[in-house]
């Protein structure tokens, strides 16, 4: 049997943060959840969360996650007294306990596979994974032979100054056997620094211990401040990016882009730089993004281009070219080859195929039959300051150049909206509609004479 508990019960003192250190975001995913996400390659039969500090939230945010278990632990009196919380619902359990600290979130399935497989040919108390690092300082360090047979860990707080040269690090991830832990852990003394209870003190009480030590350093990286967090953050990214170039994707200039992990790329897709991909964003083949671009929860057929714009939950078929400086709203959806060009927004419509909308437009909660063309500055006015109303256009039809369509409105297919008009009315198929004052000329006219009374205009 095999049982997996992530520690998420401290505070996060060190981010100075109103939200628990744990559901701090790193690639549009919690920390706790990443950890949560790597075990579960495991398939561990029990899956154990320890919370405390705002414990609701933090459940609240797992609520997705079926069969997780929470034991609260309060209050938070360290490591060693969150894993002293599992010896009641562990009771009479047998097998193997993996203890994950809820803020290390690079590690990768097959090391976590590799570190259970280590400890099952070793067959000690506990297996520990280790990291060797440049820079040790805030880890604890751990004392080990040649054999990989740990006697000791200290934490950095309670090292003297020749223990901090050592530079083999706890990661904060252990498997236990669970009954010889449960037999060690009321043996804990809070006499440290911080007067609190260690579980890295379990493993000089357990007397048998190995550790494995990682090869990528990365991934064990612990996240306690900001800066940590903005460091897993580039590693993350980093990581993502190399997976995307290896499946056929360019970066012009990786190091400006940033992707989420829900993110799909077809292949021969060009990311320009200062491009950012958020959300679940699904990109066709053969796509150039950016520069200059932001795509959340976006879908994109193939060979669609976006130039300096914003598409956010809309979806856009093959062969479209955006912007630059469009955006497209929650809810747009364009047909294949459309164009939408600058300082347009599009919200909550569909566009038919082979629509235009060049310059200057908002379309809103509208229908666009196939090859609309709309003109400089068109507008759906789709809000009477209560209520949305919808426009429809039908296939073929133009609309001149800055003119206002006032929602509820239908036009029929091959309609012609005169430049600058107001419609407010319906308007048939194959009609021409016109909705502006008539121009006036007066010849000759030099206008008002200052001291005189102007002339009233003959009609
Ligand atoms: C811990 C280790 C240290 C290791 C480092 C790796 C101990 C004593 N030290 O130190 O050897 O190098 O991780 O990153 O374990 N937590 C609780 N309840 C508590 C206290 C903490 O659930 O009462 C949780 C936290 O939410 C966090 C994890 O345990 O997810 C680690 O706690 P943290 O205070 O960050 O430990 P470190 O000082 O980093
Ligand atoms: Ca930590």
């Amino acid at each position: 049997m095999l049982a997996v508990a992530v520690l998420a019960a401290g505070k996060g003192t060190r981010m100075r943060s109103d939200l628990p250190k744990v559901l701090q975001p790193l690639a549009g995913a919690t920390l706790v959840e990443r950890v949560l996400r790597c075990c579960d390659s495991l398939q561990p039969d029990r899956r154990l969360l320890i919370v405390g500090h705002q414990a609701e939230r933090v459940e609240a945010s797992l609520a997705a996650h079926h069969g997780l278990e929470f034991v609260l632990q309060q209050p938070q009196n360290g490591t060693g007294h969150a894993v002293q919380q599992l010896l009641e619902p562990l009771q009479g359990f047998k097998g193997e306990l993996l203890v994950l600290n809820g803020d290390v979130p690079l590690l990768r399935p097959e090391t976590l596979r590799q570190l259970l497989d280590t400890h099952r040919r070793g067959g000690t108390a506990v297996t520990l994974l280790t990291a060797r690092l440049e820079d040790p300082s805030g880890y604890g360090r751990v004392f080990a032979d040649e054999e990989g047979r740990v006697s000791a860990i200290v934490e950095h707080r309670d090292c003297n100054a020749a223990q901090r040269d050592n530079p083999l690090v706890n990661a904060g991830i252990y498997c236990f056997d669970w009954s010889r832990l449960a037999a060690v852990l009321p043996l804990l003394r809070s006499d440290n620094d911080q007067g609190e209870l260690y579980l890295t003190d379990t493993v000089a009480l357990l007397g048998s211990a190995l550790h494995l030590e990682v090869e990528d350093s990365a991934e064990t990286n612990g996240i306690n401040d900001r800066l940590q967090l903005a460091q897993c953050e580039q590693v993350l990214q980093e990581r993502l990016r190399r997976h995307w170039m290896a499946e056929g994707v360019t970066f012009i200039d990786p190091a400006s882009c940033t992707l989420s992990d829900a993110t799909h790329f077809g292949r021969d897709v060009v990311v320009e730089p200062q491009t950012h991909l958020r959300g679940a964003c699904r990109i066709g083949d053969g796509c150039r993004l950016g520069p200059g671009s932001l795509l959340e929860n976006a879908t994109l057929g193939n060979g669609v281009e976006v130039l300096l714009s914003v598409v956010r939950e809309a979806s856009v078929a093959d062969g479209c070219a955006i912007g630059p400086y469009a955006q497209l709203r929650p809810g747009a959806e364009l047909a294949a080859g459309c164009r939408v060009g600058n300082f347009v927004e599009i919200k909550q419509s569909k566009l038919g195929a082979g629509c235009k909308v060049n310059h200057l437009s908002y379309i809103g909660d509208a229908e666009l039959g196939e090859n609309v063309n709309v003109g400089a500055g068109t507008i759906t006015a789709n809000y009477d300051g209560v209520r949305k109303h919808r426009t429809v256009i039908g296939a073929g039809s133009k609309t001149g150049a800055n003119s206002v369509l006032v929602a509820p409105i239908r036009l029929g297919e091959r309609v012609t909206v005169g430049a600058g008009s107001t419609l407010t009315r319906d308007v048939p198929t194959g009609a021409l509609a016109l909705g502006r004052a008539r121009q006036l000329v007066r010849e000759n006219w030099s206008g008002p004479q200052t001291g005189t009374t102007p002339a009233a205009p003959a009609s």
